[in-house]
């Protein structure tokens, strides 16, 4: 079949890894796509920072290498601006996007699902959430016929790596965020991770897809883990509990029989007995509630390099083979319109 060609926006610490496999598991991934997939292009910012890279690939026009002659945008950049643009161009003129950006999706999937309607291109973002994690296929496709009333637990791997050590160790908040950050777990203002926006915007997008609704980062009640101290975890132990940063997303009922739809982030102590109060390091685990299918645990790496990228090669195989055969992955869910509770209200 015809060959289907990838710009990569981004080449840093998951778009190095997706460079890699891209080149390592060429033949694999032919293989599964129906057709060879081949890296036409990588836009990064400053193309002299990376000799590692093949040249003739490299570019710092980004703009242009997603209006040239490529098949699918894999976007590892981050941020809001300016890849919002340059995705909607791409979607509009009916090039998959495969994204690990979860800040943009969290503020505008509704924007991205309608150009990407328009043109009947695909928009996959696998990685944005729980990194190796298969969780939003699962929620959207697998569960699509369940109604599913909770989404809860730990997605943030760098909180999740400093409680830890500040627990097990007893180690300092500021000394094992700067791990976290050289690890390549923290985004690239850390801030985003400790003050709960990166999990609010995780969090964002599992109550819009698990409950049909639209839930930006905004709506998503927000407490980091900033002012958790030693002495906080201590305390915790003492009590024979743990702290861990949560994301909850529930379906609630009011008195008068009407739905709405909760979502919060905030640190909890929880008893060193419940499962998420064993997973450490960077790993994420979510735990999901369904009506038929009862309760499901999600458990793997949430962030890092190889992880992350592993989901987006895996979204880069289906939006791939998608081109071959003519086919197109799932929409946007958002149906129903369950309302939003506004923060606070929990
Ligand atoms: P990095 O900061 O390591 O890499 C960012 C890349 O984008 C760099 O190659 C940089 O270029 C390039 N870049 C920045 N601005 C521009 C621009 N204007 N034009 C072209 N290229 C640009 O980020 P990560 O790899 O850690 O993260 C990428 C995305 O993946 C983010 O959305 C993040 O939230 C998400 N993500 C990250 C995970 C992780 O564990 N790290 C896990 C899950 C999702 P240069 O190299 O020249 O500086
Ligand atoms: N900074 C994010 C985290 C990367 O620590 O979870 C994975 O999305």
């Amino acid at each position: 079949g015809k060959t289907v060609r990838v710009a990569l926006l981004g080449c840093g610490t998951v778009g190095t890894e997706v460079a890699r496999l891209l080149t390592e598991h060429a033949d694999e991934l032919a293989a599964r796509a129906g057709a060879p997939v081949e890296l036409a292009g990588i836009a990064v910012r400053r193309p002299d920072k990376h000799p590692e890279l093949p040249q003739h690939l490299l570019t710092n026009d980004a703009a242009a290498l997603v209006e040239s002659d490529v098949d699918v945008v894999v976007e590892l950049i981050g941020g809001i601006d300016p890849v919002r643009e340059w995705l909607l161009t791409a979607l509009r003129k009916g090039k998959s996007v495969v994204t690990a950006n979860k800040a943009l999706l969290a503020e505008y999937s509704a924007e991205l699902f309608e150009a990407a309607d328009s043109s009947g291109a695909d928009l996959y973002f696998e990685a944005a959430v729980a990194g190796a994690i298969p969780l939003l296929r699962p929620l959207r496709e697998s569960l699509a016929g369940d109604r599913i009333t909770k989404v809860m637990g730990i997605v943030n791997g760098t909180t999740n790596f400093i409680l830890s050590a500040m627990d097990s160790t007893g180690a300092g908040y500021a000394e094992t965020l700067d791990e976290a950050s050289r690890l390549g777990y923290a985004e690239a203002d850390p801030t985003a991770d400790v003050d709960g926006y990166d999990a609010a915007s995780k969090a964002a997008i599992l109550a819009s897809l698990a409950f049909h609704t639209r839930v930006t980062a905004s709506d998503v009640h927000r407490e980091g883990i900033s002012n958790v101290s030693a002495s906080d975890i201590a305390a915790a132990k003492a009590l024979g509990r743990t702290v861990k940063l949560l994301s909850i997303c529930e379906r609630v009922e009011g008195e008068d029989g009407t739905e709405s739809v909760s979502a919060r982030v905030h640190p909890v102590m929880i008893p060193r007995s419940h499962p998420l109060a064993n997973v450490g390091g960077a790993f994420n685990a979510v735990f999901v509630e369904a009506d038929a299918a009862g309760s499901l645990m999600f458990y793997g790496q949430g962030a890092g390099g190889a992880p992350t990228a592993s989901a987006v090669l895996g979204d880069l195989v289906a939006v791939a083979r998608n081109r071959v055969v003519g086919g197109r992955g799932p929409r946007e869910s958002a149906h129903a319109q369950l309302p939003v509770r506004p923060m606070g209200q929990t």
